[in-house]
């Protein structure tokens, strides 16, 4: 009994490092994103971005993720900001596309932005086995994609583990300050004629007393 803990203790603490040790198929890949940002992108207005996945050949091959199906999250971090057409992808090892001494995987996925803020464009791959092995259904997916934290509006894009980011920053139109320019004019002309007129009221009325 005595000889019993320490033996299971060596056991978790071997199988604790082995897990926190297994890399992620994001490790292995390289995710660019085509443009790199986007800082000036008008509410209402929609744009594509090309996102490529590049493995190294040798690395995929010779990694556990060789041969098997993977997917591929895609979202926004802030759905009031803009969306994604795409949300999910599901990749299959026959879909990767050699290229010089890469794997790659391309798509294109349009983002429509509705109010201006910053936010950023997530990808992230998830791999058939994290999949499988937490239950395989829809659910776990959604919870495996949402669990990350979230950005704070206006926060600096900080790179996090597990995950590619692009900025995504939406503005407002800026022809309203003709406008607005028009209205101040406006109404500054409209004060100094009151004023004027205030004025000669008050003289008049001096002038009467
Ligand atoms: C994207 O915006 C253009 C105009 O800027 C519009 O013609 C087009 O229909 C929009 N596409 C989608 C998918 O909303
Ligand atoms: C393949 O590699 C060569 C040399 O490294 C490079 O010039 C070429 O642009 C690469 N092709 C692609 C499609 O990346
Ligand atoms: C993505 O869009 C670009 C530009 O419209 C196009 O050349 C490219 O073929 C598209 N890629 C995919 C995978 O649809």
């Amino acid at each position: 009994m005595k000889n019993k803990c320490p033996f299971l203790c060596l056991l978790s603490f071997i199988a604790q490092f082995y897990f926190s040790a297994a890399n992620t198929i994001q490790d292995i890949a390289r995710i660019q994103f085509s443009p790199n940002y986007i800082h000036d992108l008008l509410e209402g207005q929609n744009v594509t971005v090309n996102v490529r996945i590049r493995f190294d050949s040798d690395e995929f091959f010779n990694s556990e993720f060789y041969n098997k199906p993977f997917k591929v999250s895609v979202k926004t971090l802030h759905n009031e900001v803009a969306t994604s057409d795409i949300e999910i992808i599901g990749i299959d090892p026959i879909d990767l596309k050699v290229v010089n001494e890469s794997l790659e995987y391309n798509f294109n996925t349009t983002i429509d932005t509705h109010f201006m803020g910053k936010t950023a464009l997530q990808v992230r791959l998830i791999s058939g086995d994290s999949i499988s092995k937490s239950g395989g259904d829809l659910i776990t997916l959604m919870e495996l994609s949402t669990d990350d934290e979230r950005q704070d509006f206006g926060s600096e894009l900080k790179p996090i583990k597990g995950a590619s980011r692009m900025d995504l920053w939406v503005i407002r139109e800026k022809d309203y300050n003709i406008h607005e320019a028009i209205f101040v004019a406006v109404l500054v002309f409209l004060i100094t004629i009151a004023n004027f007129l205030m004025g000669c009221e008050i003289f008049k009325n001096g002038i009467h007393i």
